[in-house]
């Protein structure tokens, strides 16, 4: 896709907790990271009191021509090891399938290896994730592991692939 738009990574802030309640509870993202208990505002306004205060985690908002789009996050951080949870979605199903997805996990990925100096990043998805799937696989991502029917969804039990990037 040609680099018709500007794309920031900017820290998570207040601004964007009501949009961030929005897209926790859209369906297809909650189908992506593997979350099938709706969430509450009250507990949306807990969980960003507490990310404040976690140093596991961090988590960007994806921005386009300054408006925010999506989430992309490391969490459970080990900063001995090196080694953190990748979590990443676009929050609105008209920016999806635009290379928006790609573009921003390629900055967050240098942003993890350059300048947090992560040696590791990991991450869960369900094994029927196309989209997810090509989307890591082109970044490098190798399958570590498959935890067969470990995520009830949609009336069925999914199997569900550990993937891993090493740093070069
Ligand atoms: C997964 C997600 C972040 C990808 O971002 P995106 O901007 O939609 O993806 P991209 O447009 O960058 O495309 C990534 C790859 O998927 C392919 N793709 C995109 N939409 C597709 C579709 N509808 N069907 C099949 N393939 C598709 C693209 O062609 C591309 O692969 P390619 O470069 O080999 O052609 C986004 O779709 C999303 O937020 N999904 C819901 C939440 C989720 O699943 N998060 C991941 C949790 S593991």
């Amino acid at each position: 896709m040609q680099d018709i738009f500007e794309m920031k990574l900017l820290p998570l802030g207040d601004a964007v907790k009501g949009l961030v309640w929005q897209w926790i509870n859209d369906r297809d993202v909650c189908k992506g990271i593997l979350r099938n208990i709706p969430t509450s505002e009250d507990e949306n306004n807990e969980w960003f009191r507490n990310c404040f205060k976690n140093n596991n985690q961090i988590h960007m908002v994806i921005n386009v021509n300054e408006t925010p789009i999506g989430i992309v996050a490391l969490r459970h951080i080990d900063w001995v090891s090196r080694v953190g949870e990748l979590m990443i979605f676009i929050g609105d199903e008209t920016n999806r399938g635009n290379g928006l997805g790609t573009k921003a996990l390629k900055m967050f990925i240098k942003y993890c290896f350059e300048q947090l100096n992560m040696h590791k990043i990991f991450l869960t998805m369900g094994e029927d994730n196309v989209i997810a799937g090509r989307l890591y696989a082109k970044l490098g991502f190798i399958e570590e592991g498959l935890f067969r029917d470990a995520f009830y969804q949609d009336g069925k039990y999914i199997n569900v692939v550990k993937m891993g990037l090493k740093r070069e």
